[in-house]
């Protein structure tokens, strides 16, 4: 029986409220020049007020089923999160809600690794047993739950959003029907021992701050101890007294605390390292790659990087400036816009790369099938 592992299909979802810049700069001191220039971030998709990253993962699950996957062929259901703060696990629940009956479930947590931890997990599952056909792997973060809103080094990094991918052997995935599909030739993941590195990126608990803003901006309305921001299109987002967007399932005061400047330079070498790393293990240099599917943190990460590889930076997939940092989602979010996009070609090699909070970091090869 062949053991060739594909990414067969993919869906992905982004919650509807889209914040801007200028947006942000009505809540903390900060303008869209300053995250443009810093972050190559524009804007950010954030959950509305009923959802949380389990909510964002059935929505992807339930796109890719609805592109013709039957749900009771689902062997395995992996949900990669760090912003899942619920028990039982979010891919318990996608399981009941797609009537995936045949499958097992469980979460992961590599922070913005999530993905390539659980391409890992699939392609290891998909090898080592027989039964395991078609694992259905989703990435989803609800980061604005975890996110300090009067903390402006970090509230304007980070968006919400998901991502539903199939993983397929080769003997049961059949036509690809026109999908792109990708094969999966290498996955390595590896994380660090190192106290500094650890404490570098956390979400803890962390002493809330008092809210900074003033209700007399432009598109700013503060209702009781709530703040409301009136977006671009109509629509209102409420940050609520509690410092949180949608705040249904959120842990009182746990926001994510980072160093920005420490992460930075270690998430250019480290990303950097895993490329040259699972290249030469796989007899490959950067000259066979065709694309790199970076974690979207921030875009001077991926143009350090390219200067780094000396690589044509059209090359790397980049969707911050629409999506920010979605952490686990980053990935699959930026794979499904480069496939919309149609910048895969037939026999193309992809590599995805990712670093994020433990420090956990991974990357992966593909090719183009
Ligand atoms: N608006 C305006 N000014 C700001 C803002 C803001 N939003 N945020 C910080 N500043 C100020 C700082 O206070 C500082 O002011 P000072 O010079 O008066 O002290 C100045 O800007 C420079 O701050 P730096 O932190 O040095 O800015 P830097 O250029 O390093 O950018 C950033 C900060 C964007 C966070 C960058 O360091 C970064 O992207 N780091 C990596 C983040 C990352 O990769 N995370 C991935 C993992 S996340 C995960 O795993 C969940």
């Amino acid at each position: 029986m062949s053991n060739t592992i594909y990414m067969t299909n993919m869906a992905s979802y982004l919650p509807e409220n889209v914040i801007y810049n200028d947006n942000l700069a009505k809540i903390v001191d900060t303008s869209d020049e300053w995250i443009s220039s810093r972050t190559g971030i524009k804007q950010r998709h954030i959950c509305g007020e009923d959802q949380d990253s389990s909510d964002l993962a059935v929505m992807a699950a339930k796109k890719l089923v609805d592109c013709g996957m039957d749900p009771e062929n689902i062997d395995a259901i992996v949900v990669a999160t760090t912003t899942s703060n619920r028990m039982p696990s979010a891919a318990c629940r996608v399981q009941y809600e797609i009537g995936a009956k045949n499958a097992f479930a469980f979460d992961i947590s590599a922070a913005c690794s999530g993905f390539i931890y659980g391409t890992y997990v699939a392609k290891s599952f998909m090898s080592s047993s027989g039964s395991v056909k078609n694992v259905l792997l989703i990435s989803s973060e609800a980061m604005s739950q975890f996110v300090d809103w009067s903390d402006r080094s970090t509230c304007v990094l980070f968006g919400d959003g998901s991502s539903a991918v199939l993983f397929q052997k080769s003997n049961v995935c059949g036509d690809n029907q026109g999908c792109t599909r990708l094969e999966v030739i290498d996955t390595m993941i590896k994380s660090m021992s190192d106290k500094n590195m650890y404490e570098a990126i956390l979400i803890d608990c962390k002493k809330r701050n008092n809210h900074v803003l003033s209700s007399d901006g432009f598109g700013l309305e503060k209702q009781g101890d709530d703040i409301e921001i009136v977006l671009a299109d109509g629509d209102v987002c409420t940050i609520s007294s509690n410092n949180t967007f949608g705040s249904r399932n959120v842990l009182s005061n746990e926001f994510i605390v980072m160093n920005g400047n420490y992460v930075f330079k270690n998430a250019v070498d480290t990303m950097s390292k895993a490329i040259n790393d699972i290249l030469s293990a796989n007899g490959l240099t950067i000259n066979d790659v065709d694309w790199i599917v970076p974690h979207q943190a921030n875009k001077r990460i991926i143009d350090a990087m390219c200067k780094f590889f000396d690589f044509n930076i059209n090359k790397f997939v980049c969707t911050v400036d629409i999506h920010a940092n979605t952490s686990a989602a980053s990935i699959p979010l930026a794979i499904g816009h480069a496939i919309d996009n149609k910048f895969f070609k037939k026999g193309e090699v992809v590599v995805t790369v990712a670093f994020g909070a433990g420090f956990t970091y991974g990357a992966s090869i593909m090719k183009v099938v």
